[in-house]
């Protein structure tokens, strides 16, 4: 695959909600909402972006905890249940309908999160262009955290086909590494209701210190590396957290 970045649209739909909310419970939510806070070192009244943030789930806890959150996305499906969910909760959010690589506010957040494997949509450049976003959005000393695949384990045990079932209905992946462009590339198969529905996207993967490069290149001084538990990073865990101080 040669694009320069896949159709957002086709992989961020109700589709996705069917078959990632099973694994995305509130339980879940709570306790990366609860990791996102220690690692950040988030206070009440912190300015937090939540950048990509998709239905909410993130956003709206943070608010809960008394930040003044806001979230971006591109999705506008998403954001009307982000929305929703926060009416539901009684929290404040403003939720921005936009594009990662042009976030339309310089030196006004703490803060800002990317959570879940929202990072690496687009060519290196488009992917480079989101960090040097993210940098002018904070103010001096803001800092940030991304989430996303550990690479070292993902081409350990590496899977070319993934099946997830839902009341019968199926998603199902068959990826490849492409080394050449440091992506996982994925010919996606939704059959649902009897409709069979086909598209292509990828995620491009970083090692830590790769991505610890390109961070500090963009900008930031200090770059961290958790597992998905918050403990330093190993070959073992599952997922890479990444915190980065300016
Ligand atoms: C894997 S989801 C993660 C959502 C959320 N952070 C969470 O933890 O549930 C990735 C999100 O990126 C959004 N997205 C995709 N392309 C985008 C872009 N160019 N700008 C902003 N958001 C985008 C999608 O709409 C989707 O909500």
């Amino acid at each position: 695959m040669d694009e320069q970045a896949f159709d957002a649209g086709s992989v961020f739909d109700e589709d996705y909600l069917y078959f990632y909310a099973a694994g995305l419970t509130d339980e879940r939510s709570d306790a990366e909402t609860d990791l996102i806070w220690r690692l950040l070192e988030l206070e009440p009244g912190m300015r937090v972006l939540d950048l990509a943030c998709g239905h909410g789930r993130i956003s709206n806890r943070l608010a809960a905890r008394g930040c003044e959150v806001t979230g971006l996305d591109a999705t506008s499906m998403f954001l009307d249940l982000a929305r929703k969910d926060a009416e539901a909760r009684g929290v404040a959010v403003e939720y921005v309908e936009g594009d990662m690589r042009a976030i339309p506010w310089t030196g006004r957040f703490d803060r800002v999160v990317n959570w879940f494997t929202a990072f690496g949509y687009f060519d290196d450049d488009g992917n480079r262009e989101v960090l040097s976003q993210i940098v002018r959005a904070l103010r001096p000393g803001g800092r940030a955290a991304l989430e996303l695949n550990n690479r070292d384990l993902i081409v350990r045990e590496f899977q070319p086909a993934r099946v997830s079932e839902r009341d019968g209905d199926l998603m199902i992946d068959r990826s490849q590494i492409e080394p050449l462009t440091g992506r996982i590339s994925t010919e996606r198969i939704i059959v649902r209701g009897g409709q069979v529905r086909h598209f292509p996207f990828f995620v491009r993967m970083f090692t830590f210190t790769e991505l610890r490069d390109w961070l500090l290149t963009a900008g930031f001084t200090a770059v961290d590396g958790y597992g998905e538990d918050g403990t330093p990073l190993t070959p073992a865990s599952r997922r890479l957290i990444v915190t980065a101080t300016l």
